[in-house]
């Protein structure tokens, strides 16, 4: 039975709502007090709240924001008389649920009621989820393509066999990878990661497989390499495509023996670990042209899981953006709520070429920038338009002067537009302090609009 707290000065109105609630089977505390309210409230776990939005002692306002303090995810609804209408907009604006207005309507009371506790199941269900997910299994999607990715990690979890991920950039190929060894038994064994893009050939071989001190020169101290790190966990090796071919001859031998050969130590050592790689790039074509080595590449995809493109499975937007909504929200301590129905058909609608990197990254922009608690369609324009400016056309020939000049100006336009031109906001983006900011704006003839 849902419960309700009634909190009205007036103690004849109290009785007759809390009559009608529980007639409608509700369970209902009155407090006619307001001081005492805020107490009952702590005590309790309530689902709804009606309030009144004027009485004396303590206004509703400033009681809404002590309860909504207290419990945030408790929908609030105010009840006004008519002479203070303005007062119960004001509260929504704070977060209140909804208002309703004296004389009561019973049906208009009850359809609010009936609707702001919907409202609370949907956010504790999904507080529960966010809580799971959070934890254990970051990875979210609800297409059809992802249900497939979800079930083939689910599978080759079990097994030890070597799994290659495949996508363009930001797709999560790396959240797979973490999802398949969180689902394995060598949970919690490490799970160590390394790219191989971004290690130049040399170091990258001392990584992988590591070094004893005076191996060879420069070589100061023991270099534990990755294989090692990660025996008895998985390895997973980021961006294979990238690596050059004498180690991709080295890493085979490797996988063959099962054995890593440390530089300077005279024995091989036997190692157990689960191999996962990643690439955004096209290891068939590249092997074709003789790039990367056929057998090193039909070894490392025993089982190959793709992750399609964002704009392949549209169905994950909606859910990926609410989540990261919420994620900001705590992150930059904000009550952002949800996304307009005709925000989301915007996000849905956009070709995402970053796929979900992209999609977390505006989200995160919007969340900083956006005062209301629901996003509406033009902060998600206004985030995309910021993005399809940002390539600076670059003119055919001139002097650099000029094209950093330009490049600055853009880039300072571009930063007050999107803080509406608040200084010191715009100068904290860029990291510089509000009187060079004010140069540069008179330097460059900046000018709103
Ligand atoms: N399905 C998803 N659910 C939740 N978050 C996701 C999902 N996919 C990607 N992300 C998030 O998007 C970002 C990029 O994901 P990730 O690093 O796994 O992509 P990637 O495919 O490895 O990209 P790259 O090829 O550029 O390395 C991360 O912040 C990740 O948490
Ligand atoms: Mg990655």
């Amino acid at each position: 039975m849902p419960k309700i707290l009634a909190i009205d000065d007036d103690e004849n109105f109290l009785l007759s709502i809390a009559n009608l609630l529980r007639y409608k089977q509700y369970e209902v505390e009155a407090v006619s007090n307001p001081l005492q309210a805020e107490k009952v409230f702590q005590q309790q776990d309530f689902d709804c709240v009606l309030l009144d939005v004027k009485m004396p002692g303590m206004d509703g306002i400033t009681l809404l924001k002590q309860l909504q303090n207290q419990k945030p995810l408790v929908p609030i609804i105010m009840i006004s008389g008519q002479s203070n209408i303005t007062t119960a907009v004001e509260a929504i604006k704070l977060g209140a649920y909804d208002f309703v207005e004296k004389p009561l309507e019973a049906d208009r009371l009850l359809i609010t009621i009936r609707n702001a506790l919907e409202k609370r199941s949907w956010f504790t269900e999904k507080e529960n989820l966010l809580a799971q997910i959070k934890e254990v299994f970051p990875l979210l999607g609800e297409s059809p393509a992802m249900k497939e990715i979800f079930r083939l990690i689910r599978q080759v979890a079990r097994s030890n066999a070597k799994v290659l991920i495949t996508g363009e950039t930001g797709t999560g190929k790396e959240l797979v990878a973490r999802a398949i060894h969180q689902q394995s038994a060598r949970n919690g064994k490490p799970f160590v990661k390394l790219n191989c893009a971004a290690i130049p050939g040399e170091l990258l071989e001392s990584q992988l497989f590591g070094h004893k001190k005076g191996a060879f020169t420069g070589a100061t101290r023991d270099q534990v390499g990755k294989f090692v790190a990660a025996n008895g966990g998985t390895l997973f090796l980021d961006e294979i495509g990238d690596m050059e071919p004498r180690l991709q001859a080295k890493l085979l031998t490797t996988l063959e023996d099962g054995e890593v050969e440390v530089l300077g130590e005279p024995y091989p050592r036997k190692v157990d670990v689960r191999i996962i790689s990643a690439t955004n790039r096209n290891l068939p074509e590249m092997v074709e042209k003789g790039k990367f080595r056929a057998d090193l590449y039909h070894r490392l995809k025993v089982v190959e899981i793709h992750v399609p493109p964002l704009r392949e499975r549209r169905e994950d937007i909606a859910l990926l953006s609410r989540y990261f909504l919420q994620e900001f929200a705590q992150t930059y301590n904000k009550k952002l709520v949800d996304f307009t129905p005709q925000a989301l058909n915007l996000l849905r609608q956009y070709s995402w070429p970053g796929n979900v990197r992209e999609l977390r990254n505006l989200v995160e922009k919007i969340a900083i920038f956006t005062r209301d608690s629901r996003i509406e369609a033009q902060d998600v324009e206004l985030a995309l338009d910021q993005k399809s400016e940002q390539g600076v056309p670059i003119s055919p020939a001139g002097p650099l002067e000029q094209a950093l000049q330009d490049f600055e100006r853009d880039y300072i336009l571009r930063h007050l537009k999107m803080t509406g031109w608040k200084i010191q906001e715009t100068a904290n983006l860029l990291g510089i302090h509000r009187s060079a900011l004010f140069r540069k704006i008179r330097r460059l003839g900046l000018e709103k609009g």
